[in-house]
């Protein structure tokens, strides 16, 4: 439609308008029943799909939230984002923001913690993991949805992911802004992630997170900015599907193994190893290194490229003779750590694949808590 340069519509543009709203904007097309094709037609159309959302009262699901705090329950000084204190605040005074959610789902609210999620460790994984499960075992119970700190959110998502027992619907959110910042994102996420949770096609699908109308793996996500509210990454694999309002688009699967088909999802602990990161940088300290493969269990190295290090750093694995496994992973986001004939001709280190570092310890940890053998643990890389 043009308009002329005082941004007004041209004389014959609304002439145009005029005469296609006193149509209907009827089109030069046909239904199948060969009825004309009409915005009013259109607008039943809509409301009859509207009628097989989870929303619709005669198939009223039964979401259970499990709050654990964060930003998202944060507040501070009213319509700011940077000043405030994270997991202050109940779900419940979350939810009077969003009266709407109560028409996706019947809510059920437990608060496992309110901790900014800095302080979660994987024993509280272990303690929601039981919670949620319990949940799960509920026949009322749809689906679960776990509001977390998006700080260290990727990492419980990908624990939970490879320990719950369960394949309803799994959901986790957080949010970038205080709950009692000038348009705050929790609230949406939340209402997002309830619909989701709600949803059939969240069924067997590990562990999913919904922030900023996507929908992503627990097992992939990565949180990759601290101010945006479009926070989080998922690189090569891509999101798992979006959400428009309640509407959830799926458009892929989770490959690899998950929940109810994860080694970990009967017994887990008691996670009684030592496992830690080496990062890798220009000038890195091997002596750092030798005193890691002396102290921990497992060491992760978060290499350069696809894994990869110094010379000096390679002396220090060539002559390590001890029973500490090390698996190589990449301190970048995209692309993968692979057998490296020029790193590591002697595959004294495991690949980690496309895990990040901190992904690659929490599997190293399951494994070796399980006293999984080194080929085992060089096998989980390739599966989960
Ligand atoms: C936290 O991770 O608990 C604080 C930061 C956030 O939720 O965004």
């Amino acid at each position: 439609m043009a308009m002329n340069e005082n941004n007004t519509f041209s004389t014959d543009t609304r002439a145009a308008l005029n005469a296609a709203e006193q149509s209907d904007f009827s089109f030069d097309c046909t239904q199948n029943d060969g009825q004309p094709l009409t915005l009013s037609t259109l607008q039943k159309q809509a409301e009859g799909l509207s009628e097989t959302r989870p929303s619709a009262p005669a198939n009223r699901k039964k979401v259970a939230i499990v709050a654990t705090g964060g930003t998202i329950a944060g507040s501070g000084r009213i319509g700011e984002s940077a000043q405030y204190k994270a997991g202050t605040l109940s779900v419940d005074s979350i939810l009077e923001t969003i009266p709407q959610i109560n028409e996706l789902a019947e809510l059920d609210i437990h608060t496992y913690c309110s901790k900014d999620s800095n302080d979660i460790t994987l024993e509280d994984g272990l303690g929601i993991k039981k919670l949620v499960e319990s949940l799960c075992d509920d026949p009322t119970i749809d689906g679960v949805v776990i509001t977390h700190g998006t700080d260290t959110l990727e990492e419980t998502a990908f624990f939970l992911n490879l320990v719950l027992n369960v394949n309803k619907p799994v959901v986790m959110t957080g949010a970038m802004r205080p709950a009692t910042a000038t348009s705050a994102d929790g609230p949406m996420n939340l209402y997002q992630s309830v619909a989701l949770a709600a949803h059939p096609y969240a069924r067997n699908m590990g562990v999913l997170v919904v922030i900023g109308d996507t929908i992503y793996s627990g097992r992939d996500l990565t949180k990759i900015n601290s101010i945006k509210t479009d926070a989080f990454e998922v690189g090569d694999p891509g999101p798992v599907g979006y959400m428009q309002d309640d509407q959830v688009f799926m458009v892929h699967q989770p490959y690899r193994r998950h929940t109810i088909y994860s080694h970990f999802c009967q017994n887990p602990g008691p996670l009684d190893k030592k496992v830690e990161i080496f990062y890798v940088h220009i000038n890195s300290d091997p002596k750092l290194l030798s005193y890691m493969l002396e102290t921990y269990d497992g060491v992760v190295l978060a290499g350069t490229g696809a894994g990869n290090y110094s010379n000096a750093i390679k002396d220090v694995i060539e002559s390590y003779t001890g029973d500490c496994v090390i698996v190589r992973s990449s301190r970048l986001l995209e692309g993968s750590a692979f057998d490296s004939p020029v790193f590591d001709p002697k595959q004294i280190t495991i690949p980690a694949l496309r895990l990040s570092p901190h992904k690659t310890r929490i599997l190293l940890l399951l494994g070796l808590s399980q006293n999984l053998s080194k080929h085992q643990i060089r096998q989980l890389y390739r599966e989960y």
